[in-house]
Protein backbone atom coordinates (compact mmCIF):
# COMPACT_ATOMS: atom_id res chain seq x y z
CA UNK A 1 0.00 0.00 0.00
CA UNK A 2 1.08 3.73 -0.76
CA UNK A 3 2.23 5.38 1.96
CA UNK A 4 1.57 8.01 3.01
CA UNK A 5 -1.98 8.11 2.46
CA UNK A 6 -3.55 10.89 1.90
CA UNK A 7 -6.97 12.21 3.88
CA UNK A 8 -10.06 12.93 1.68
CA UNK A 9 -12.76 14.24 3.68
CA UNK A 10 -15.70 14.05 1.41
CA UNK A 11 -18.15 16.66 2.74
CA UNK A 12 -21.66 15.74 1.50
CA UNK A 13 -25.44 16.74 2.17
CA UNK A 14 -25.46 19.86 3.09
CA UNK A 15 -28.22 22.44 4.19
CA UNK A 16 -29.44 22.97 0.63
CA UNK A 17 -32.07 22.31 -1.64
CA UNK A 18 -29.81 19.69 -3.56
CA UNK A 19 -29.18 17.92 -0.28
CA UNK A 20 -30.61 14.46 -1.69
CA UNK A 21 -28.09 14.76 -5.07
CA UNK A 22 -25.10 15.40 -2.74
CA UNK A 23 -26.13 12.30 -0.94
CA UNK A 24 -26.12 10.39 -4.23
CA UNK A 25 -23.18 11.57 -5.17
CA UNK A 26 -21.17 11.24 -2.48
CA UNK A 27 -21.58 7.57 -2.65
CA UNK A 28 -20.10 7.57 -5.94
CA UNK A 29 -17.20 9.27 -5.44
CA UNK A 30 -16.01 7.19 -2.30
CA UNK A 31 -17.00 4.18 -3.95
CA UNK A 32 -14.49 5.31 -7.10
CA UNK A 33 -11.61 6.71 -5.19
CA UNK A 34 -8.22 4.23 -5.20
CA UNK A 35 -8.57 3.14 -1.45
CA UNK A 36 -4.42 2.89 -1.95
CA UNK A 37 -4.59 6.32 -2.67
CA UNK A 38 -7.02 7.57 0.17
CA UNK A 39 -7.89 7.47 3.44
CA UNK A 40 -11.31 8.51 2.83
CA UNK A 41 -13.39 10.29 5.45
CA UNK A 42 -17.34 11.11 4.48
CA UNK A 43 -18.78 13.70 6.22
CA UNK A 44 -22.27 14.20 6.43
CA UNK A 45 -24.21 17.85 6.62
CA UNK A 46 -27.76 17.14 8.14
CA UNK A 47 -30.48 19.33 6.76
CA UNK A 48 -30.31 20.92 10.65
CA UNK A 49 -26.99 21.61 9.76
CA UNK A 50 -25.05 18.77 12.09
CA UNK A 51 -22.01 17.27 10.87
CA UNK A 52 -22.19 13.66 11.04
CA UNK A 53 -18.87 11.45 10.80
CA UNK A 54 -20.16 8.59 8.81
CA UNK A 55 -18.65 5.40 10.56
CA UNK A 56 -20.56 3.15 8.66
CA UNK A 57 -19.31 3.93 5.65
CA UNK A 58 -15.66 3.95 6.28
CA UNK A 59 -15.79 0.86 8.14
CA UNK A 60 -17.68 -0.76 4.52
CA UNK A 61 -15.10 1.18 2.77
CA UNK A 62 -12.31 -0.65 5.05
CA UNK A 63 -13.74 -4.00 4.88
CA UNK A 64 -13.69 -3.93 1.04
CA UNK A 65 -17.25 -4.10 0.95
CA UNK A 66 -20.21 -2.29 -1.27
CA UNK A 67 -21.59 1.27 -0.14
CA UNK A 68 -24.98 1.66 -0.85
CA UNK A 69 -25.86 4.11 -3.70
CA UNK A 70 -27.17 6.95 -1.62
CA UNK A 71 -25.01 7.56 1.59
CA UNK A 72 -27.03 8.77 4.77
CA UNK A 73 -25.98 12.16 6.33
CA UNK A 74 -25.95 9.76 9.95
CA UNK A 75 -23.29 8.70 12.34
CA UNK A 76 -21.14 10.30 14.76
CA UNK A 77 -21.75 13.63 15.36
CA UNK A 78 -18.24 16.03 15.01
CA UNK A 79 -17.20 18.91 15.64
CA UNK A 80 -16.65 20.69 12.07
CA UNK A 81 -12.75 21.45 12.19
CA UNK A 82 -11.47 18.45 14.30
CA UNK A 83 -13.30 16.23 11.93
CA UNK A 84 -11.58 18.20 8.93
CA UNK A 85 -8.55 18.32 10.97
CA UNK A 86 -8.54 14.61 11.90
CA UNK A 87 -6.31 13.94 14.67
CA UNK A 88 -4.08 16.64 13.58
CA UNK A 89 -1.06 14.51 13.34
CA UNK A 90 1.16 16.99 11.24
CA UNK A 91 2.71 14.10 8.65
CA UNK A 92 -1.02 13.47 7.22
CA UNK A 93 -2.08 15.74 4.22
CA UNK A 94 -5.50 16.16 4.13
CA UNK A 95 -7.50 17.16 1.45
CA UNK A 96 -11.35 18.33 1.11
CA UNK A 97 -13.83 17.68 -1.60
CA UNK A 98 -16.74 19.93 -0.97
CA UNK A 99 -19.76 17.63 -2.38
CA UNK A 100 -22.39 20.79 -1.29
CA UNK A 101 -24.57 22.47 -3.76
CA UNK A 102 -25.77 25.57 -3.57
CA UNK A 103 -26.23 27.70 -0.43
CA UNK A 104 -23.75 26.96 2.20
CA UNK A 105 -21.76 24.56 0.48
CA UNK A 106 -21.06 26.20 -3.40
CA UNK A 107 -21.44 30.00 -2.19
CA UNK A 108 -18.08 30.23 -0.78
CA UNK A 109 -18.97 29.94 2.70
CA UNK A 110 -17.14 26.63 3.15
CA UNK A 111 -14.41 27.70 1.06
CA UNK A 112 -13.73 30.11 3.78
CA UNK A 113 -14.01 28.16 6.22
CA UNK A 114 -10.98 25.92 4.92
CA UNK A 115 -9.21 28.93 4.09
CA UNK A 116 -9.20 30.48 7.27
CA UNK A 117 -8.03 26.95 9.00
CA UNK A 118 -5.43 27.09 5.71
CA UNK A 119 -7.18 23.28 4.55
CA UNK A 120 -6.77 22.86 0.80
CA UNK A 121 -9.60 21.71 -1.00
CA UNK A 122 -11.00 20.98 -3.97
CA UNK A 123 -12.81 23.36 -6.46
CA UNK A 124 -13.05 27.35 -6.76
CA UNK A 125 -12.29 29.80 -4.14
CA UNK A 126 -14.36 32.27 -1.65
CA UNK A 127 -14.46 34.87 -4.17
CA UNK A 128 -15.48 32.66 -7.01
CA UNK A 129 -16.96 30.65 -5.54
CA UNK A 130 -19.45 33.45 -4.41
CA UNK A 131 -19.69 34.70 -7.74
CA UNK A 132 -21.00 32.08 -10.25
CA UNK A 133 -23.19 31.32 -6.92
CA UNK A 134 -25.22 35.26 -7.71
CA UNK A 135 -25.97 34.84 -10.96
CA UNK A 136 -26.59 38.39 -10.70
CA UNK A 137 -22.54 39.34 -10.01
CA UNK A 138 -21.37 36.56 -12.21
CA UNK A 139 -23.44 38.16 -15.39
CA UNK A 140 -21.62 41.62 -14.31
CA UNK A 141 -18.11 40.08 -14.10
CA UNK A 142 -18.57 38.17 -17.29
CA UNK A 143 -19.88 41.19 -19.45
CA UNK A 144 -17.01 42.91 -18.12
CA UNK A 145 -15.05 40.23 -19.69
CA UNK A 146 -16.49 40.44 -22.94
CA UNK A 147 -18.72 36.95 -22.72
CA UNK A 148 -21.48 37.42 -24.92
CA UNK A 149 -24.46 36.72 -22.59
CA UNK A 150 -28.26 36.82 -22.61
CA UNK A 151 -30.11 40.50 -22.70
CA UNK A 152 -31.04 40.96 -18.67
CA UNK A 153 -32.74 42.97 -15.88
CA UNK A 154 -32.49 43.18 -12.42
CA UNK A 155 -34.69 43.47 -9.60
CA UNK A 156 -33.71 44.21 -6.42
CA UNK A 157 -36.16 43.94 -3.22
CA UNK A 158 -37.09 47.27 -1.24
CA UNK A 159 -34.73 49.10 -3.53
CA UNK A 160 -36.65 48.87 -6.94
CA UNK A 161 -39.90 49.48 -7.71
CA UNK A 162 -41.34 46.41 -8.92
CA UNK A 163 -44.02 47.89 -11.60
CA UNK A 164 -40.98 50.05 -13.14
CA UNK A 165 -39.09 46.79 -13.98
CA UNK A 166 -41.77 44.72 -15.23
CA UNK A 167 -42.87 47.12 -17.59
CA UNK A 168 -38.95 47.70 -18.60
CA UNK A 169 -38.42 44.01 -18.63
CA UNK A 170 -41.43 43.29 -21.40
CA UNK A 171 -40.49 46.58 -23.34
CA UNK A 172 -36.54 45.92 -23.54
CA UNK A 173 -36.54 42.20 -23.42
CA UNK A 174 -40.37 41.35 -24.68
CA UNK A 175 -42.16 37.88 -23.46
CA UNK A 176 -41.71 35.46 -22.43
CA UNK A 177 -39.03 36.04 -19.73
CA UNK A 178 -36.77 34.01 -17.64
CA UNK A 179 -37.70 35.01 -14.12
CA UNK A 180 -34.86 33.53 -11.71
CA UNK A 181 -33.33 34.07 -8.02
CA UNK A 182 -29.70 35.43 -8.59
CA UNK A 183 -28.47 33.52 -5.68
CA UNK A 184 -29.82 29.02 -6.03
CA UNK A 185 -29.54 26.15 -8.66
CA UNK A 186 -31.04 22.92 -9.82
CA UNK A 187 -33.61 25.43 -11.67
CA UNK A 188 -35.42 25.94 -8.19
CA UNK A 189 -37.46 29.38 -8.26
CA UNK A 190 -36.81 29.77 -12.11
CA UNK A 191 -40.38 30.24 -13.89
CA UNK A 192 -40.96 31.21 -17.04
CA UNK A 193 -43.31 33.88 -17.07
CA UNK A 194 -45.21 34.17 -20.57
CA UNK A 195 -47.39 37.85 -19.91
CA UNK A 196 -47.23 41.02 -17.08
CA UNK A 197 -49.15 38.86 -14.88
CA UNK A 198 -47.47 36.01 -14.65
CA UNK A 199 -44.16 38.37 -14.56
CA UNK A 200 -45.37 39.70 -11.02
CA UNK A 201 -46.13 36.10 -9.79
CA UNK A 202 -42.48 35.17 -11.04
CA UNK A 203 -40.99 37.75 -9.43
CA UNK A 204 -42.94 36.91 -6.40
CA UNK A 205 -42.00 33.23 -6.38
CA UNK A 206 -38.19 34.14 -7.28
CA UNK A 207 -38.48 36.50 -3.72
CA UNK A 208 -39.39 33.48 -1.37
CA UNK A 209 -35.88 32.63 -2.24
CA UNK A 210 -33.71 35.61 -2.65
CA UNK A 211 -34.32 39.41 -2.65
CA UNK A 212 -32.21 40.10 -6.00
CA UNK A 213 -33.72 38.11 -8.88
CA UNK A 214 -32.84 38.49 -12.37
CA UNK A 215 -35.06 38.93 -15.84
CA UNK A 216 -33.82 37.40 -18.95
CA UNK A 217 -34.88 37.47 -22.12
CA UNK A 218 -36.22 33.83 -23.33
CA UNK A 219 -33.67 32.74 -26.03
CA UNK A 220 -34.62 29.74 -28.42
CA UNK A 221 -31.51 27.68 -28.39
CA UNK A 222 -29.39 24.71 -27.50
CA UNK A 223 -28.25 23.91 -24.38
CA UNK A 224 -24.44 22.42 -24.28
CA UNK A 225 -22.48 22.36 -21.22
CA UNK A 226 -18.55 22.34 -21.44
CA UNK A 227 -16.55 21.01 -18.55
CA UNK A 228 -13.66 22.52 -17.31
CA UNK A 229 -10.27 21.99 -14.70
CA UNK A 230 -7.43 23.07 -13.84
CA UNK A 231 -6.12 26.36 -12.28
CA UNK A 232 -4.08 28.56 -14.13
CA UNK A 233 -4.12 27.05 -17.45
CA UNK A 234 -7.72 25.20 -17.43
CA UNK A 235 -7.97 22.80 -20.10
CA UNK A 236 -11.96 22.40 -21.66
CA UNK A 237 -13.70 18.62 -22.67
CA UNK A 238 -15.21 17.94 -25.29
CA UNK A 239 -19.13 19.67 -25.13
CA UNK A 240 -22.43 18.40 -24.40
CA UNK A 241 -26.33 18.52 -25.15
CA UNK A 242 -28.85 18.30 -22.91
CA UNK A 243 -32.26 17.93 -25.01
CA UNK A 244 -34.59 18.61 -21.82
CA UNK A 245 -37.50 16.28 -21.09
CA UNK A 246 -40.54 19.60 -20.78
CA UNK A 247 -40.64 23.63 -21.63
CA UNK A 248 -36.96 23.40 -20.37
CA UNK A 249 -34.60 22.29 -18.25
CA UNK A 250 -36.63 22.20 -14.60
CA UNK A 251 -35.83 20.69 -11.29
CA UNK A 252 -38.28 17.63 -12.38
CA UNK A 253 -36.45 16.75 -15.30
CA UNK A 254 -32.92 17.33 -13.56
CA UNK A 255 -33.71 15.20 -9.82
CA UNK A 256 -37.51 13.53 -10.62
CA UNK A 257 -38.26 12.52 -14.18
CA UNK A 258 -34.97 12.50 -15.24
CA UNK A 259 -36.59 12.85 -18.84
CA UNK A 260 -33.92 15.20 -19.95
CA UNK A 261 -30.83 13.45 -22.38
CA UNK A 262 -27.39 14.05 -22.39
CA UNK A 263 -25.63 13.80 -26.31
CA UNK A 264 -22.14 13.56 -25.73
CA UNK A 265 -20.12 15.36 -27.51
CA UNK A 266 -22.67 17.31 -28.84
CA UNK A 267 -23.50 17.25 -32.41
CA UNK A 268 -21.84 20.46 -33.65
CA UNK A 269 -19.31 21.52 -36.05
CA UNK A 270 -15.49 21.40 -34.91
CA UNK A 271 -15.35 24.77 -35.94
CA UNK A 272 -18.29 26.22 -33.63
CA UNK A 273 -17.30 23.36 -30.65
CA UNK A 274 -13.57 24.98 -30.64
CA UNK A 275 -15.26 28.21 -29.88
CA UNK A 276 -17.47 26.86 -27.18
CA UNK A 277 -14.29 25.33 -25.53
CA UNK A 278 -12.56 28.36 -25.70
CA UNK A 279 -14.96 30.71 -24.76
CA UNK A 280 -15.68 27.62 -21.43
CA UNK A 281 -12.30 28.09 -20.27
CA UNK A 282 -12.33 31.73 -20.74
CA UNK A 283 -15.19 32.26 -18.56
CA UNK A 284 -13.59 30.23 -15.72
CA UNK A 285 -10.71 32.03 -15.97
CA UNK A 286 -12.62 35.68 -16.21
CA UNK A 287 -14.99 34.11 -13.27
CA UNK A 288 -11.67 33.03 -10.80
CA UNK A 289 -12.57 29.39 -10.37
CA UNK A 290 -10.08 27.03 -9.51
CA UNK A 291 -9.91 23.09 -9.83
CA UNK A 292 -13.43 22.65 -11.69
CA UNK A 293 -16.17 23.88 -13.32
CA UNK A 294 -19.46 23.34 -15.62
CA UNK A 295 -19.63 26.45 -17.73
CA UNK A 296 -23.15 26.03 -19.66
CA UNK A 297 -24.10 27.59 -22.86
CA UNK A 298 -26.98 28.37 -24.42
CA UNK A 299 -26.28 28.28 -28.79
CA UNK A 300 -28.53 30.43 -30.95
CA UNK A 301 -27.77 28.55 -34.08
CA UNK A 302 -28.05 31.57 -37.29
CA UNK A 303 -28.28 34.22 -34.17
CA UNK A 304 -25.92 35.28 -31.73
CA UNK A 305 -23.80 32.03 -31.17
CA UNK A 306 -22.93 31.17 -27.94
CA UNK A 307 -24.13 32.95 -24.92
CA UNK A 308 -23.08 32.11 -21.30
CA UNK A 309 -25.54 30.95 -19.18
CA UNK A 310 -23.74 29.97 -16.26
CA UNK A 311 -20.99 28.27 -14.37
CA UNK A 312 -21.09 25.79 -11.63
CA UNK A 313 -18.73 25.42 -9.06
CA UNK A 314 -19.48 22.10 -7.44
CA UNK A 315 -21.43 20.73 -10.65
CA UNK A 316 -23.52 17.28 -10.51
CA UNK A 317 -20.71 14.58 -10.09
CA UNK A 318 -22.27 11.38 -10.35
CA UNK A 319 -21.40 8.78 -13.19
CA UNK A 320 -24.07 10.02 -14.64
CA UNK A 321 -23.93 13.19 -14.19
CA UNK A 322 -22.38 15.85 -17.04
CA UNK A 323 -19.03 16.89 -15.75
CA UNK A 324 -17.92 13.45 -15.03
CA UNK A 325 -19.38 12.01 -18.80
CA UNK A 326 -17.33 14.91 -20.44
CA UNK A 327 -14.19 14.24 -18.83
CA UNK A 328 -14.85 10.59 -19.85
CA UNK A 329 -15.45 10.99 -23.48
CA UNK A 330 -12.45 13.45 -22.89
CA UNK A 331 -10.20 10.73 -21.95
CA UNK A 332 -9.98 11.35 -18.35
CA UNK A 333 -11.72 8.05 -15.90
CA UNK A 334 -13.91 8.90 -12.91
CA UNK A 335 -11.47 7.89 -10.65
CA UNK A 336 -8.72 9.80 -12.76
CA UNK A 337 -10.36 12.77 -12.31
CA UNK A 338 -10.42 12.09 -8.42
CA UNK A 339 -7.00 12.33 -8.89
CA UNK A 340 -6.60 15.25 -10.92
CA UNK A 341 -9.01 17.52 -8.87
CA UNK A 342 -7.16 16.37 -5.26
CA UNK A 343 -3.92 17.09 -6.99
CA UNK A 344 -5.23 20.71 -8.41
CA UNK A 345 -6.71 21.52 -5.04
CA UNK A 346 -2.57 20.38 -3.60
CA UNK A 347 -1.21 22.74 -6.27
CA UNK A 348 -3.48 25.25 -5.76
CA UNK A 349 -2.87 25.53 -2.27
CA UNK A 350 1.02 25.09 -2.38
CA UNK A 351 0.85 28.69 -4.69
CA UNK A 352 -1.44 30.40 -2.75
CA UNK A 353 0.53 29.18 0.89
CA UNK A 354 3.56 30.60 -1.24
CA UNK A 355 2.68 34.07 -1.41
CA UNK A 356 4.49 36.99 0.92
CA UNK A 357 2.69 37.80 3.72
CA UNK A 358 5.47 40.45 4.73
CA UNK A 359 5.67 44.44 3.18
N1 LIG B 1 -32.92 32.98 -20.73
C1 LIG B 1 -33.32 31.73 -20.94
N2 LIG B 1 -33.91 31.37 -22.11
C2 LIG B 1 -34.33 30.10 -22.32
N3 LIG B 1 -34.24 29.11 -21.40
C3 LIG B 1 -33.70 29.40 -20.21
C4 LIG B 1 -33.21 30.72 -19.91
N4 LIG B 1 -32.70 30.72 -18.67
C5 LIG B 1 -32.88 29.48 -18.19
N5 LIG B 1 -33.48 28.68 -19.10
C6 LIG B 1 -33.86 27.27 -18.88
O1 LIG B 1 -33.97 27.04 -17.48
C7 LIG B 1 -32.98 26.11 -17.01
C8 LIG B 1 -32.48 26.50 -15.63
O2 LIG B 1 -31.91 27.80 -15.65
P1 LIG B 1 -30.45 28.10 -15.09
O3 LIG B 1 -30.20 29.54 -15.27
O4 LIG B 1 -29.48 27.18 -15.71
O5 LIG B 1 -30.62 27.83 -13.54
P2 LIG B 1 -30.01 26.77 -12.52
O6 LIG B 1 -28.90 27.48 -11.84
O7 LIG B 1 -31.10 26.50 -11.59
O8 LIG B 1 -29.53 25.59 -13.31
C9 LIG B 1 -31.92 26.13 -18.10
O9 LIG B 1 -31.19 24.93 -18.12
C10 LIG B 1 -32.78 26.32 -19.35
O10 LIG B 1 -33.44 25.11 -19.73
MG1 LIG C 1 -28.35 25.56 -14.96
Amino acid sequence: MASPLLRLVVLFGGVSAEHDVSCVTAAHVLAAADRDKYELVPIGIAKNGTWLRNDKAIATLADGGELPDRLETAGTEVEPLAAIRGDLDASTITVVLPLLHGPHGEDGTIQGMLELFTVPYVGAGVLSSALCMDKAMAKIVAEQAGIPQCRWIEFRDGIDDPNTIVARAIDELGLPLFVKPANLGSSVGITKAHDASELDKSIDLALRYDDVVIIEESVTAREVEVAVLGNTAPEASVPGEILPGSEFYDYEDKYVTGAATLVIPADLPAEVTGEVRELAARSFTALRCAGMARVDFFYEAGGRGWLLNEVNTIPGFTPASMYPKLWEASGLSYPDLIDRLVTLALDNHRRRAGFSTEH
